[in-house]
């Protein structure tokens, strides 16, 4: 398959210009980007060529109707030079997945993987060593016919484009429970990670800011009674000793930092319930003293802990535990992630 990728290298490299040591996430990205159209009902021969602006028509049905989907992922390396990424069949299977949900074509496996390969041997000196280190790839495949006909297009742009990454967020995090707004409801599109879903929960998140919160917890939408997932993370609770988090569905992402962290939890002796969280049992157990921690887990985020959480008039501060979970948990998965530990359950991939 790599003969039919073609790769034109660009003339000057940025890597000398960026400041490793502080990087905002999402705000700097390498020199080369991964692109694949689909046309007459086939993908085309995939490319790589220098990152920079592209030009597409007005009429272009992603700029009308979102038909867009995105992954995110990311990229290690370790002292011996090796460059590792975490279950990435994970995020192939699901672009797929948010990609039938949208009316899109899937994607290729043997594409999906010859890209990544190739783009990261490129890129390899823009993936810097050390635990806190990555490079995050963004997948994501964007509607390109032109014309503004409420139908699906049938031209698109696969493409996978690369940032160095270090935390996703600084500083301490707070949310606030939604009692108004909803991501997602039955039958809709929440578990797919379909552009939309990101921006029809920005307006919501503007005004949870303004009150001092960084993200929303959302509830189910028919109730607000059940909390679901975070903007850019799924979500836990540690009640006790047991780890609580809301089972996946049609309108919860089905993550995989997630899905790791039940497992890794687990196998180191932690209650894990996969089940419906009632936001009552949240605030009884606040005030009671036994909801010992929150943290969202997604790939940019890793594991992230909250710091409190408000709900309606009321606001609750987490105790700041030594030994938290989210701080063991984290450790451990970043050590599998980037070849510092044994990775018993196969999540490592090597890329060559
Ligand atoms: C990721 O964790 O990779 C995500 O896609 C969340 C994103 C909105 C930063």
């Amino acid at each position: 398959m790599t003969e039919t990728i073609s790769i034109t290298r660009t003339k000057k490299s940025k890597i000398d210009q960026v400041d490793f040591d502080n990087l905002a996430f999402g705000t700097v990205f390498s020199d080369h980007m991964f692109i694949c159209d689909y046309k007459d009902g086939e993908w085309q021969t995939p490319e790589i060529v220098p990152y920079g602006p592209m030009e597409f028509d007005p009429s272009a049905k992603v700029f009308h109707y979102g038909q867009a989907v995105f992954e995110g992922m990311k990229a290690y390396k370790d002292e011996d030079g090796k460059i590792w990424m975490f279950r990435p069949d994970q995020n192939f299977e699901r672009i797929n997945k948010s990609s039938e949900r949208l009316a899109m074509p899937a994607f290729p496996e043997e594409f999906f993987f010859e890209g990544i390969s190739e783009l990261l041997k490129l890129e390899k000196d823009w993936i810097k060593t050390g635990i806190e280190n990555s490079l995050y790839l963004r997948p994501f495949v964007i509607a390109t016919e032109n014309g503004v006909s409420a139908s699906p297009s049938n031209s698109y742009r696969f493409m996978i484009i690369c940032a160095p990454a270090q935390a996703y967020y600084s500083g301490e995090v707070r949310v606030v429970f939604a009692d108004t707004y909803s991501r997602s409801a039955d039958g809709g599109v929440g578990f797919a990670k379909a552009a939309g879903n990101y921006a029809a929960q920005f307006y919501p998140t503007e005004l949870a800011k303004k009150k001092g919160y960084q993200q929303v917890i959302w509830t189910d939408a028919k109730s607000h009674e059940y909390l679901e997932e975070a903007g850019t993370m799924n979500v836990f609770f540690r009640v006790g000793d047991t780890l609580i988090t809301a089972p996946t569905s049609d309108r919860i992402l089905d993550g995989v930092t997630r899905k790791s962290i039940i497992e890794l939890a687990e196998s180191k002796g932690i209650k894990v319930e996969v089940r419906p969280v009632s936001v009552a049992e949240i605030l009884k157990a606040a005030r009671s003293g036994d909801l010992k921690e929150i943290f969202g887990a997604g790939t940019a985020a890793t594991i992230n802990p909250i710091a409190g959480f408000g709900y309606k008039e009321d606001d609750f501060e987490l105790p700041k535990l030594e030994d938290s979970y989210a701080s063991r948990l984290k450790k451990d998965l970043k050590e599998i992630q980037a070849n510092l530990a044994e990775d018993p359950f196969g999540w490592r991939y090597e890329v060559k």
